[in-house]
């Protein structure tokens, strides 16, 4: 561990080379955003258009925000401070502080109790690809077939039933059933013991093998990927633009939600890694290298290689899809039509879990600086904690596995939360530190200066454009979500959705759409139509109807009680954070001003 005695009695961890921090941030940003979420997202918002929305996101939200969070960290490293409510509360003395603070410590751990369920799932893919699990599940499927669509049925079928065991997604407790609980410990595991080596000796020695190891395996794929024959029919399907797409609002959304998870920018985890830089270390280049590096994994290597391969082997309606089922689903099966498949299967899931624990590691760090900082607390302890309580918050996700809810509500909270946090910290930034002091003071030691009209975008631009995203997402996503929590309404539709294809077989002469069918539908098994028995063509359906109803409005309740959850777990932090602020955070940072330490 390298360290710096200055701060008396305090030892502040620093990285140990440029080369390395820039490593140890590129390997939290790149991670399965990149590899799973980016290829989804761009396909179905436009293909290559999406570049457009997706660029000008990463040039005036990620770039900037970035430069903040990274100037923003090491000054607050300055006051011994290596956690969010530390430097928030260092660079602002005032009560709001405390609550961006806890924002900064809630979203990395929240994420990291969902996260490392999909990096087990990636583990679990490898062994079972490494192992020849596949290969085997492959041929059985497919035995005695000769047709080749039915060949695709038969394959994607069977990684579709390895997926559904995997994740548990037809019933609630599914998770468990497998092995999947040892693949989850075996994380909790690695990455627990990565972060007891700390920030010098673990992530950073981590990453520097990790990262290398990982690109170099995607570049590998990429190279058998492009030499596939007809690979560019599939690059056009991914790339080709589909220009209307730019007027839909929503693409816009899913670009800057995007660009904020992949860079995990603007909520706490680079304002920690920041944080042991030196004083008159750069910033300005770092941060930038870290976030190309990012750019290349996501676009280039993430970009070229899933929908691709995946529209070239199965068809345009297999290379759609959600995000899971292109990567857990889609991905797999294309490797049985692939020569020499299960060995770049394995070492496709392999790299995918390098890139999430790398990741997973960004996560648990803010959280264990600030036990640490805040607290007191030896290595030892801030790991058990820690690692006790995102167990807890796992818990539940595992479980409740039916429809990845769950996995789902927590998901989008965060992402909420990921934009107002990020707001948050560039309102500092621009107006509380002041802009062109904290430009100053980013260009103190860095490689080159921030272009002038960096004051400019930081005040006015980047925020109003993350307003605009704010109130656009809570527009059109939050209803929905909101809705999802209510068992009622849930189990409503669930039985509407159940019933309505009876009633518009059962009329089919009338032609029933859209309006018409709803009314029809209303009518008989509505408000009014409760007063009457059903007819006998419809009541042979109640079983499943109240199946349905039973099913969707238990969801609801596990969405409600995510959300429940995930607010006494901010309250609990931001208290946590209120209690270190007056106590040893504000005792350190009262010692750094008795040093001369200043913003300047
Ligand atoms: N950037 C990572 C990815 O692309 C995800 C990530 C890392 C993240 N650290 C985070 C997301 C902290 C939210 C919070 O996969």
């Amino acid at each position: 561990m390298t360290t710096s005695g200055s701060d008396h009695g305090h030892k502040q961890e620093h990285w140990g080379s440029k080369f390395g921090v820039i490593l140890a941030v590129a390997g939290s940003a790149v991670g399965l955003g990149n590899f799973l979420r980016f290829p989804g997202v761009a396909v179905n918002n436009g293909g290559g258009a999406f570049m457009i929305p997706y660029i000008l996101s990463f040039l005036l939200l990620g770039v900037p925000i970035c430069w903040c969070e990274w100037t923003m960290g090491r000054l607050g490293g300055r006051f011994g401070q290596n956690n969010g409510p530390g430097v928030m509360y260092a660079l602002w003395r005032r009560g709001p502080a405390k609550g961006i603070g806890a924002l900064t410590l809630f979203i990395p751990v929240v994420v990291y109790m969902y996260y490392v369920v999909i990096e087990a799932w990636c583990l679990m893919y490898a062994i079972e690809f490494f192992s020849g699990g596949f290969a085997d599940r492959f041929a059985e499927a497919t035995e005695g077939l000769t047709e080749e669509k039915e060949v695709v049925g038969a394959v994607v079928g069977a990684a579709g039933e390895f997926f559904s065991s995997t994740t548990g997604d037809t019933h609630n407790g599914g998770m468990l059933e497998g092995n999947l609980l040892y693949a989850i410990l075996a994380c909790f595991i690695v990455n627990f013991i990565i972060i007891y080596r700390g920030v010098t000796k673990g992530i950073e020695s981590f990453c520097k093998v990790a990262m290398p190891l990982l690109i170099l395996s995607a570049c590998v794929i990429l190279v058998r990927v492009l030499t596939l024959k007809g690979i560019s029919s599939g690059l056009g399907f991914m790339w080709n633009p589909n220009w209307s797409a730019l007027r839909n609002p929503q693409v816009w959304l899913e670009a800057s939600g995007q660009i904020f998870f992949t860079l995990s920018v603007g909520f706490g985890l680079i304002l920690c890694y920041s944080s042991y830089l030196r004083q008159d270390d750069d910033v300005v280049l770092t941060s930038l290298s870290a976030s190309s590096t990012n750019e290349f994994c996501e676009v280039i290597l993430g970009g070229m290689i899933v929908v691709p391969t995946a529209f070239l082997f199965l068809g345009a309606e297999n290379a759609t899809g959600g995000t899971f089922s292109l990567g857990f689903f889609t991905l797999p099966s294309i490797m049985h039509f692939m020569p020499a498949g299960n060995l770049f299967g394995g070492l496709w899931f392999g790299l995918l879990f390098l890139a999430a624990v790398t990741s997973s590691l960004s996560m648990l760090q803010p959280a264990i600086a600030f036990l640490e900082n805040g607290f007191g607390l030896k290595r030892t302890g801030s790991v058990v904690l820690l690692g006790a309580i995102t167990a807890v918050g796992a818990a539940p996700i595992v479980y409740y596995s039916r429809g990845l809810t769950a996995l789902d509500h927590t998901d989008f909270w965060c992402n909420l939360g990921m934009i107002l946090a990020a707001t948050a910290q560039v309102i500092l930034f621009g107006w509380i530190i002041g802009a062109e002091r904290g430009v100053r003071e980013a260009n103190r030691g860095s490689d080159f200066p921030m272009p002038k009209f960096m004051p400019f975008v930081l005040r006015y631009i980047t925020p109003t454009f993350l307003i605009i995203v704010l109130v656009a997402w809570g527009y059109t996503k939050l209803p929905g979500y909101i809705e999802g929590m209510s068992p009622a309404t849930r189990g409503t539709n669930a039985v509407m959705n159940v019933y309505t294809p009876v009633i518009a077989e059962h009329f089919a002469d009338e032609n029933l759409e859209g309006e018409a069918l709803t009314k029809r539908v209303r009518k008989l098994v509505g408000r009014e139509g409760r007063k009457e028995p059903l007819p006998e063509w419809l009541a042979v359906h109640k079983d499943a109807a109240e199946e349905a109803r039973k099913a969707e409005s238990s969801d609801a309740k596990v969405a409600r009680l995510v959300f429940i959850g995930l607010i006494v777990l901010y309250l609990l932090l931001l208290a946590l954070a209120d209690i270190a602020c007056r106590n040893n955070i504000g005792k350190r940072i009262a010692e750094a001003e008795a040093r001369g330490v200043r913003l300047e």
